[in-house]
């Protein structure tokens, strides 16, 4: 019997990670570059603060000069893999979650996310390159929040978007999929607790608990249980995955 193992390796291809500094985007950056990427980080802080090698470039994601230097950034370096990460979270239902809300959270989750893909996809094209987009969904992504309208809405978007691409992608190997993680321990909690207990009246660490406890695995996920599998549509083991969304929850999916 022939086994055809492809390989996980990522030598020889250069992969974009924004949000490179959080929780999954600095262990995925870790990851790809010990399985031999070329990693290039951006994020919004100064400095990269990963445990690996990797280009950093100092990006607000939310502004419109933003996405033109990390478009030139791309169509220089055509990368083949480009892990679309960087978001943020915040609260409100219908009744108080403001446009202006709206519009900060969408500029970074779902507009900065769109434009990267499309830069991203065009240089390959040009380039006549094969490559791996992945996004970051949420479990959020699956079923509306009373209390987390935009975020849920913004994470929604992400799969449909996930969806177009991957099928206008098909015809020249460009595969994309989307990561739809549970609940993981990242600084981005750090904001989410404090949500909840001023919404829902907790105790600060109560829903962080709570959450945890109530995957059906019985705890919440580490960033490096996302960075597996991002290692996994990354590389050519997934070559035949396009327009999923891969569940990493632990089986919470079951219990929405
Ligand atoms: N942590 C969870 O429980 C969880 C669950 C489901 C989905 N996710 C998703 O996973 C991804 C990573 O989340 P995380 O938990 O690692 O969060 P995190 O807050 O630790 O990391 C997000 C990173 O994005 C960066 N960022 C935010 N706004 C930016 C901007 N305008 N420009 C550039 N960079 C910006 C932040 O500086 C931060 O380093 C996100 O898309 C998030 O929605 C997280």
């Amino acid at each position: 019997m022939i086994i055809d193992a492809a390989p996980t390796s990522l030598k020889g291809k250069t992969a974009l990670v924004t949000g490179a500094n959080g929780g999954i985007g600095k262990a995925t950056a870790e990851h790809f570059s010990k399985l031999g990427a070329r990693v290039l980080a951006t994020d919004i802080g100064h400095k990269f603060n990963g445990d690996c090698e990797a280009t950093y470039l100092q990006i607000d994601l939310g502004t419109k000069n933003g996405l033109q230097l990390t478009k030139k950034w791309i169509e220089k370096e055509t990368p083949q893999i480009l892990f679309n990460n960087a978001a943020i979270f915040d609260m409100g239902s219908i009744l108080e979650a403001s446009i202006e809300q709206m519009e900060k959270i969408f500029s970074v989750n779902v507009k900065a996310m769109y434009y990267l893909m499309q830069s991203c996809s065009n240089s390959l094209l040009k380039n006549k390159k094969k490559g791996s987009i992945i996004n970051l969904s949420s479990q959020a992504g699956h079923r509306g929040e009373s209390l987390v309208a935009h975020y849920c809405a913004s994470k929604a978007a992400v799969i449909s978007y996930t969806q177009s691409a991957a099928l206008a992608l098909a015809p020249y190997n460009i595969r994309v999929n989307a990561i739809s993680p549970g609940v993981v321990d990242t600084p981005m909690w750090k904001t989410v607790d404090k949500l909840f207990a001023k919404f829902e009246g907790k105790k600060i660490g109560q829903k962080k608990k709570e959450v945890g406890e109530a995957v059906p695995l019985g705890y919440m996920a580490q960033p490096n249980d996302i960075a597996r599998v991002a290692v996994f549509l990354a590389s050519e083991q997934s070559n035949y995955i396009t327009a999923q969304t891969i569940n990493v929850d632990g089986g919470s999916v079951l219990r929405m």
